[in-house]
């Protein structure tokens, strides 16, 4: 081949190559555009609402051995505060000297109130009705922090310790692939199966991620509650499957929402 062939051939090479990356990027473009149309088209009519209502549902209606409801619930506003409740989790509770997320504290309301063993709920599949319950109850309640800013300044110092934890484990690389939750939540511009990633070790990307759980997943006809969406990244991390409400999920909870302080609620959620 002559040197002068050899170059254009080179050169060819390059601008496809240039083009093709091009092409990715626009396909990218188009699908991000392609998604956010998506969302705004579902968000006046999020089945999520559907959830809300069952939540609220089994908050009013007394269960359990004690034949109690859970109006009384301490959420950490006090007896029976909803409002706003959500965005100042996770936090500490003095009663039960730990660092709660909604459901742990929920279960400690069933637990407390309701006089229910929640081993069952704990150890309950997603998508089968005792986690379904929970799942409906978190709705509920989160969704009456829609709009409200996260409120979560890890300042109590057992808060500070969750944090510490939640932020190691999301650096923590081990299993078959060595994933840690920064293989695929901090780089930027990561997208896996058309779904951008949020960056969660910046604000903008944990408020991305915190703000809008639990979220009605479209493509499974699922609500996921925050428990869900950790237990399936651990999944997906091929880590073994995490206790449901155990601390180490509490402190990843507590490095999102705190690192996501200030943002604005926007549950429930709509996503793919
Ligand atoms: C192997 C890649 C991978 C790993 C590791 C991983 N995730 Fe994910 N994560 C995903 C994918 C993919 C999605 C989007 C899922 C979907 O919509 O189907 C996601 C979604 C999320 C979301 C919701 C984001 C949003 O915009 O709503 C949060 C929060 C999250 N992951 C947290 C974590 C945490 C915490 C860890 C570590 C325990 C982790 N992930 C580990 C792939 C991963």
């Amino acid at each position: 081949m002559a040197a002068r062939t050899k170059v254009a051939v080179a050169a060819a090479a390059c601008v496809a190559i240039a083009l093709g990356f091009a092409g990715v990027a626009q396909e990218k473009d188009d699908a991000a555009k392609g998604i956010e149309a998506y969302r705004q088209a579902l968000k006046d009519g999020n089945p999520a609402e559907l959830f809300e209502m069952a939540g609220e549902e089994l908050w009013l209606k007394p269960a359990g051995p004690r034949n109690a409801s859970l109006e009384k619930c301490d959420l950490g506003l006090g007896p029976g505060v909803v409002e706003g409740a959500y965005a100042r989790l996770p936090r500490y509770f003095a009663d039960t000297d730990r660092v709660q997320d909604l459901e742990s504290r929920l279960l400690t309301c069933m637990e407390t109130l309701q006089g229910i063993d929640t081993r069952a709920h704990v150890e309950a599949r997603f998508g089968t009705p005792k986690k379904d319950e929970l799942v409906a109850l978190a709705t509920y309640v989160a969704g009456m922090s829609k709009d409200r800013p996260v409120d979560v300044a890890a300042s109590h110092p057992k808060e500070r310790a969750m944090f510490e934890l939640g932020r190691r484990m999301f650096f923590y690389q081990a299993g078959p692939h060595d994933f840690s939750c920064a293989t695929c939540h901090a780089q930027e511009g990561r997208r896996i199966r058309m779904q951008d990633l949020p960056y969660i070790p910046a604000k903008e990307g944990a408020a991305a991620g915190w703000t809008s759980w639990p979220a009605y997943r479209v493509s499974a006809g699922q609500m996921w509650s925050m428990q869900w969406r950790i237990n399936d990244c651990f999944r997906q991390q091929r880590f073994p499957e995490p206790v449901y409400a155990s601390d180490m999920t509490v402190a990843l909870s507590m490095f999102m929402a705190a690192t996501a302080n200030g943002a604005t609620m926007a549950t429930p959620g709509i996503k793919r």
